[in-house]
């Protein structure tokens, strides 16, 4: 089975939840990087006979709207589609619903739902290091049955967790800003995923755009940018409670 991994994964915990499926699931047959705000994305075909993992990290219990708006844009062509959300062990809400409603518009059918667990990239005490092998043995265990009704020939749709209309969207605020370290290497702008950063000055940050995926954070080679630590202590006191019980994984078939 060619598998085709279409990934939005900021910080690169949604791409080590995709990799794990996808390795388990068949031949790699390339990556789409959703990321990457330089794409032509409406160059992306699949076939029928292609298999796709889906996969993006829940934001505010929603899918990230820029994945879903270049998500829409690729062809899938009645691809088979597994979709995968990724979260910070708070709660995904209406994510997995949007991504498969996002998907299906796309052209793809979508055959399977993954839930999964990666470190809160805001709040980085909650789910630290997730997916953990535990993790990983039960993706597996989830990539076995799901290639199981792939070569079964089955179409059918699994019912997913979450609600139509979705939760109401919003940013989480927090626009990272750069320190006296930046040596203006212009890598944090490239990276950008919504190019909210000036590629003449990486000092400057469009607020309006920045989505707050903290890319340019966890890659900044010397650590020099970083979110304001008073609203950041603000955000990881209110989700101490969501995010102190583990949450496990879960598969939609
Ligand atoms: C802006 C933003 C909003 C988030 N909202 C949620 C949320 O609603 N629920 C949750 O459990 N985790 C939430 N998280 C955590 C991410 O879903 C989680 O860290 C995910 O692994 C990030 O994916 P990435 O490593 O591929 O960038 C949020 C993270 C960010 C940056
Ligand atoms: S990646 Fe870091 S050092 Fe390079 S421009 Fe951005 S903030 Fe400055
Ligand atoms: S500026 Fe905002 S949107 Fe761009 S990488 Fe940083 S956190 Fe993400």
């Amino acid at each position: 089975m060619n598998i085709v991994r279409i990934l939005f994964s900021p910080t690169g915990g949604t791409k080590r939840v995709a990799d794990i499926l996808a390795d388990n699931l068949g031949e790699s047959a390339g990556t789409i990087d959703l990321s990457s705000a330089a794409e032509d994305f409406s160059a992306g075909q699949l076939d029928a006979g292609d298999v796709a993992v889906i996969a993006a990290p829940s934001f505010g219990g929603r899918a990230p709207e820029i994945a879903v708006r270049r998500l829409s844009q690729i062809h899938g062509q009645g691809a088979r589609a597994v979709v995968v959300c990724v979260y910070g062990n708070r709660a995904y809400e209406d994510t997995l619903v949007e991504l498969a409603d996002a998907a299906g518009k796309a052209g793809f059918r979508v055959i399977a739902g993954v839930a999964a667990v990666a470190e809160h990239t805001i709040a980085r005490q909650y789910a630290p290091g997730r997916p953990d092998e535990r993790d990983t043995a039960v993706l597996k265990g989830f990539a076995e049955k799901i290639a199981g009704k792939l070569s079964g020939g089955s179409m059918a749709g699994p019912v997913l967790p979450g609600n139509r209309p979705y939760k109401k969207g919003g940013g989480a605020g927090l626009v990272p800003k750069a320190g006296s370290a930046c040596t203006a290497c212009g890598l944090c702008a490239q990276k950008c995923p919504v190019q909210a950063i000036s590629q003449a000055d990486p000092g400057k940050t469009d607020a309006a755009k920045c989505i707050s995926c903290m890319r340019c954070v966890a890659g900044c080679p010397v650590q020099a940018r970083s979110v304001n630590k008073v609203l950041v202590g603000a955000a990881s006191l209110a989700l101490k409670k969501a995010c102190s019980v583990r949450k496990e994984c879960e598969l939609y078939l």
